[in-house]
Protein backbone atom coordinates (compact mmCIF):
# COMPACT_ATOMS: atom_id res chain seq x y z
CA UNK A 1 0.00 0.00 0.00
CA UNK A 2 1.43 3.07 -0.98
CA UNK A 3 2.06 6.01 2.12
CA UNK A 4 -0.83 8.15 2.18
CA UNK A 5 0.89 12.00 3.19
CA UNK A 6 -1.38 14.44 5.48
CA UNK A 7 -0.59 18.05 6.39
CA UNK A 8 1.34 18.03 9.00
CA UNK A 9 0.66 20.63 12.48
CA UNK A 10 2.54 21.91 14.67
CA UNK A 11 1.61 19.94 18.09
CA UNK A 12 4.49 17.61 17.51
CA UNK A 13 7.58 19.13 19.22
CA UNK A 14 9.92 16.28 17.73
CA UNK A 15 11.49 16.07 14.33
CA UNK A 16 10.88 12.36 13.38
CA UNK A 17 11.71 12.61 9.96
CA UNK A 18 15.38 14.15 10.89
CA UNK A 19 15.60 11.46 13.45
CA UNK A 20 14.36 8.23 11.87
CA UNK A 21 17.47 7.18 9.63
CA UNK A 22 19.16 7.03 13.67
CA UNK A 23 16.35 5.35 15.41
CA UNK A 24 16.45 1.83 15.02
CA UNK A 25 20.51 2.53 15.64
CA UNK A 26 19.41 3.65 19.18
CA UNK A 27 15.94 2.26 19.88
CA UNK A 28 14.32 -1.08 19.86
CA UNK A 29 11.82 -3.14 21.06
CA UNK A 30 13.04 -5.41 23.64
CA UNK A 31 12.12 -9.51 22.94
CA UNK A 32 10.16 -9.80 26.49
CA UNK A 33 8.57 -6.35 25.78
CA UNK A 34 7.11 -8.15 22.42
CA UNK A 35 6.02 -10.95 24.09
CA UNK A 36 4.19 -9.36 27.56
CA UNK A 37 2.80 -7.20 24.59
CA UNK A 38 1.50 -10.06 22.34
CA UNK A 39 -0.14 -11.88 25.20
CA UNK A 40 -1.79 -9.03 26.45
CA UNK A 41 -3.51 -8.33 22.88
CA UNK A 42 -4.91 -11.96 22.83
CA UNK A 43 -3.88 -11.75 19.55
CA UNK A 44 -4.93 -14.71 16.59
CA UNK A 45 -4.39 -15.43 13.09
CA UNK A 46 -5.84 -12.74 10.70
CA UNK A 47 -6.33 -9.93 13.22
CA UNK A 48 -6.36 -6.45 12.46
CA UNK A 49 -3.92 -4.16 14.36
CA UNK A 50 -3.93 -0.92 14.67
CA UNK A 51 -0.93 1.15 15.87
CA UNK A 52 -1.27 4.49 16.65
CA UNK A 53 2.27 6.41 16.91
CA UNK A 54 4.06 3.21 15.13
CA UNK A 55 7.38 4.79 14.18
CA UNK A 56 9.73 2.67 12.29
CA UNK A 57 7.76 -0.50 12.80
CA UNK A 58 9.70 -2.87 15.55
CA UNK A 59 6.90 -4.22 17.42
CA UNK A 60 5.55 -5.04 13.80
CA UNK A 61 8.56 -6.79 13.48
CA UNK A 62 8.57 -8.39 16.35
CA UNK A 63 4.83 -9.66 16.33
CA UNK A 64 4.83 -10.76 12.66
CA UNK A 65 7.13 -13.34 13.88
CA UNK A 66 4.74 -15.02 16.30
CA UNK A 67 1.73 -15.11 14.63
CA UNK A 68 0.37 -13.51 11.09
CA UNK A 69 -1.58 -10.17 11.24
CA UNK A 70 -3.06 -7.42 9.27
CA UNK A 71 -1.21 -4.42 10.34
CA UNK A 72 -2.18 -0.84 10.14
CA UNK A 73 0.38 1.38 11.55
CA UNK A 74 -0.41 5.47 11.47
CA UNK A 75 2.36 8.18 12.38
CA UNK A 76 2.77 11.92 11.52
CA UNK A 77 6.25 11.22 10.42
CA UNK A 78 6.81 10.25 6.87
CA UNK A 79 10.13 9.39 7.40
CA UNK A 80 9.32 7.10 10.12
CA UNK A 81 7.18 5.17 8.18
CA UNK A 82 9.36 4.88 5.36
CA UNK A 83 11.85 3.04 8.01
CA UNK A 84 8.17 0.50 8.88
CA UNK A 85 7.73 0.31 5.73
CA UNK A 86 11.34 -1.29 4.39
CA UNK A 87 11.01 -2.97 7.85
CA UNK A 88 7.20 -4.63 7.22
CA UNK A 89 6.46 -4.43 3.63
CA UNK A 90 2.93 -5.93 3.66
CA UNK A 91 1.54 -3.93 6.59
CA UNK A 92 0.05 -0.77 5.67
CA UNK A 93 1.43 2.41 6.79
CA UNK A 94 -0.07 5.50 6.57
CA UNK A 95 0.76 8.88 7.63
CA UNK A 96 -2.01 11.00 9.43
CA UNK A 97 -2.44 12.69 12.63
CA UNK A 98 -4.10 10.22 15.50
CA UNK A 99 -6.38 13.04 16.35
CA UNK A 100 -8.35 12.93 12.74
CA UNK A 101 -7.78 8.98 11.93
CA UNK A 102 -8.49 8.16 8.07
CA UNK A 103 -9.93 5.06 8.64
CA UNK A 104 -12.94 3.18 8.89
CA UNK A 105 -14.74 2.55 12.43
CA UNK A 106 -15.02 -0.80 14.27
CA UNK A 107 -12.08 -2.32 11.77
CA UNK A 108 -9.62 -3.59 14.66
CA UNK A 109 -9.00 -6.10 16.90
CA UNK A 110 -5.88 -4.95 18.37
CA UNK A 111 -4.80 -1.31 19.30
CA UNK A 112 -1.56 -0.19 20.31
CA UNK A 113 0.78 3.02 21.36
CA UNK A 114 3.29 2.56 22.83
CA UNK A 115 5.58 5.66 23.62
CA UNK A 116 3.51 7.92 22.30
CA UNK A 117 0.38 9.52 24.68
CA UNK A 118 3.53 12.22 26.06
CA UNK A 119 3.70 13.89 22.05
CA UNK A 120 0.14 14.65 22.39
CA UNK A 121 -1.86 17.87 23.01
CA UNK A 122 -5.01 15.91 23.52
CA UNK A 123 -4.76 12.24 24.49
CA UNK A 124 -7.59 11.43 25.37
CA UNK A 125 -9.11 12.05 22.01
CA UNK A 126 -6.67 10.08 20.64
CA UNK A 127 -7.55 7.50 23.36
CA UNK A 128 -11.58 7.60 21.83
CA UNK A 129 -10.18 7.52 18.50
CA UNK A 130 -8.43 4.06 19.40
CA UNK A 131 -12.12 3.17 20.98
CA UNK A 132 -13.88 3.77 17.58
CA UNK A 133 -11.55 1.95 15.77
CA UNK A 134 -11.86 -1.58 17.60
CA UNK A 135 -14.69 -3.68 16.52
CA UNK A 136 -13.60 -5.59 20.00
CA UNK A 137 -10.60 -6.09 21.54
CA UNK A 138 -8.12 -4.80 23.67
CA UNK A 139 -6.46 -1.68 23.51
CA UNK A 140 -2.82 -1.48 25.22
CA UNK A 141 -0.40 1.73 25.84
CA UNK A 142 3.08 1.68 26.80
CA UNK A 143 4.13 4.55 28.32
CA UNK A 144 6.06 5.65 32.21
CA UNK A 145 4.58 6.67 35.22
CA UNK A 146 5.90 10.06 37.03
CA UNK A 147 7.25 7.56 39.78
CA UNK A 148 9.39 5.73 36.92
CA UNK A 149 10.51 8.83 35.50
CA UNK A 150 12.38 10.36 38.98
CA UNK A 151 13.40 6.96 39.14
CA UNK A 152 15.21 6.49 35.50
CA UNK A 153 18.75 6.61 35.15
CA UNK A 154 18.95 9.25 33.29
CA UNK A 155 17.11 11.51 36.08
CA UNK A 156 20.24 11.38 38.51
CA UNK A 157 22.58 12.77 36.02
CA UNK A 158 19.97 15.63 34.43
CA UNK A 159 18.34 18.03 36.90
CA UNK A 160 15.52 18.52 34.52
CA UNK A 161 15.12 15.77 33.39
CA UNK A 162 12.28 14.51 35.52
CA UNK A 163 10.07 17.82 34.89
CA UNK A 164 10.20 17.93 31.45
CA UNK A 165 9.22 14.50 30.94
CA UNK A 166 6.93 14.77 34.20
CA UNK A 167 4.95 17.80 32.12
CA UNK A 168 4.96 15.83 28.72
CA UNK A 169 3.51 12.27 30.30
CA UNK A 170 0.51 11.88 31.35
CA UNK A 171 0.04 10.38 34.24
CA UNK A 172 -1.28 6.40 34.58
CA UNK A 173 -4.30 7.47 36.71
CA UNK A 174 -5.57 9.95 34.36
CA UNK A 175 -4.69 7.71 31.21
CA UNK A 176 -6.79 5.02 32.89
CA UNK A 177 -9.74 7.62 33.52
CA UNK A 178 -9.50 8.53 29.74
CA UNK A 179 -9.93 4.77 28.84
CA UNK A 180 -12.67 4.24 31.12
CA UNK A 181 -14.29 7.65 29.52
CA UNK A 182 -13.90 6.67 26.26
CA UNK A 183 -15.57 3.29 27.21
CA UNK A 184 -13.20 0.76 27.33
CA UNK A 185 -13.66 -1.81 30.47
CA UNK A 186 -11.67 -3.69 32.69
CA UNK A 187 -9.11 -1.41 32.49
CA UNK A 188 -5.49 -2.18 34.51
CA UNK A 189 -2.02 -1.03 34.93
CA UNK A 190 1.01 -2.45 35.86
CA UNK A 191 4.76 -1.52 35.82
CA UNK A 192 6.90 -3.96 33.80
CA UNK A 193 10.51 -3.73 32.37
CA UNK A 194 10.67 -2.43 29.06
CA UNK A 195 14.49 -3.58 28.73
CA UNK A 196 17.53 -4.61 30.71
CA UNK A 197 20.70 -1.94 30.19
CA UNK A 198 24.02 -2.80 30.35
CA UNK A 199 25.66 0.52 31.28
CA UNK A 200 28.62 0.50 28.57
CA UNK A 201 29.93 1.95 25.90
CA UNK A 202 27.19 1.57 23.46
CA UNK A 203 25.03 2.80 26.01
CA UNK A 204 27.11 5.83 26.26
CA UNK A 205 26.93 6.00 22.34
CA UNK A 206 22.97 5.83 22.75
CA UNK A 207 23.00 8.77 25.18
CA UNK A 208 25.60 11.07 22.90
CA UNK A 209 22.95 10.47 20.27
CA UNK A 210 20.13 11.76 21.99
CA UNK A 211 18.09 8.25 21.83
CA UNK A 212 15.09 9.73 23.75
CA UNK A 213 13.43 13.19 22.98
CA UNK A 214 13.99 14.57 26.17
CA UNK A 215 17.70 15.06 25.34
CA UNK A 216 16.34 17.21 22.62
CA UNK A 217 14.14 19.28 24.67
CA UNK A 218 16.89 20.03 27.34
CA UNK A 219 19.15 22.72 26.76
CA UNK A 220 22.95 21.70 25.27
CA UNK A 221 24.64 23.28 28.32
CA UNK A 222 22.66 20.42 30.91
CA UNK A 223 22.97 17.91 27.97
CA UNK A 224 26.89 18.17 27.98
CA UNK A 225 27.12 18.35 31.66
CA UNK A 226 25.12 15.51 32.24
CA UNK A 227 26.84 13.40 30.04
CA UNK A 228 29.97 13.72 31.63
CA UNK A 229 28.81 12.76 34.44
CA UNK A 230 26.85 10.12 33.30
CA UNK A 231 29.93 8.96 31.15
CA UNK A 232 32.00 9.32 34.33
CA UNK A 233 29.74 6.99 36.40
CA UNK A 234 29.49 4.25 33.95
CA UNK A 235 33.49 3.65 33.55
CA UNK A 236 33.13 3.57 37.22
CA UNK A 237 31.24 1.13 37.26
CA UNK A 238 32.08 -1.17 34.24
CA UNK A 239 30.53 -4.56 34.83
CA UNK A 240 27.76 -3.72 37.06
CA UNK A 241 24.36 -6.04 36.62
CA UNK A 242 22.13 -4.43 33.69
CA UNK A 243 19.65 -1.79 35.03
CA UNK A 244 16.30 -2.41 34.80
CA UNK A 245 14.54 -0.39 32.44
CA UNK A 246 10.58 0.51 33.64
CA UNK A 247 7.66 0.90 32.16
CA UNK A 248 3.76 1.02 32.70
CA UNK A 249 1.24 -1.08 30.59
CA UNK A 250 -2.03 -0.45 30.72
CA UNK A 251 -4.64 -2.33 28.92
CA UNK A 252 -8.74 -2.26 28.55
CA UNK A 253 -10.93 -3.94 26.15
CA UNK A 254 -13.95 -3.35 24.59
CA UNK A 255 -16.78 -5.59 23.82
CA UNK A 256 -17.79 -6.17 20.37
CA UNK A 257 -21.25 -5.50 19.32
CA UNK A 258 -23.50 -8.63 18.80
C1 LIG B 1 8.91 7.85 20.75
S1 LIG B 1 8.31 7.51 19.15
C2 LIG B 1 7.63 5.88 19.43
C3 LIG B 1 7.52 5.08 18.16
C4 LIG B 1 7.12 3.63 18.35
N1 LIG B 1 5.78 3.52 18.92
C5 LIG B 1 8.14 2.92 19.19
O1 LIG B 1 7.83 2.59 20.35
O2 LIG B 1 9.26 2.69 18.70
C6 LIG B 1 6.83 8.48 19.04
C7 LIG B 1 6.17 8.41 17.66
O3 LIG B 1 4.92 9.09 17.74
C8 LIG B 1 4.73 9.79 16.50
N2 LIG B 1 3.77 10.87 16.71
C9 LIG B 1 3.92 11.98 17.46
N3 LIG B 1 2.80 12.73 17.43
C10 LIG B 1 1.91 12.06 16.65
C11 LIG B 1 0.58 12.31 16.24
N4 LIG B 1 -0.08 13.42 16.63
N5 LIG B 1 -0.04 11.42 15.44
C12 LIG B 1 0.62 10.30 15.00
N6 LIG B 1 1.90 10.02 15.37
C13 LIG B 1 2.53 10.88 16.18
C14 LIG B 1 6.14 10.27 16.15
O4 LIG B 1 6.26 10.63 14.78
C15 LIG B 1 6.98 9.08 16.54
O5 LIG B 1 7.16 8.18 15.49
Amino acid sequence: MALLRAKKEPLMQMDYDTISAKYDGFRGVDADLARVIGSEAALFAGARVLDIGCGTGNIEAALAETVDLEVVGVDLSFGMLAEAKAKVPRASWIQADSIRLPLRNEAFDFALMLYMLHHLTDFRAVICNAHAALRGGRLVIVTASHKQIDESFSSRFFPSYAAIDKARFPKVSAIVEAMIEAGFSDVSSRAITVAKVTLDDRYIEKVENKHVSTFHIMNEREFRSGLKEMKSYIVAHAGASPLEHKGTLIVGRKTAKL
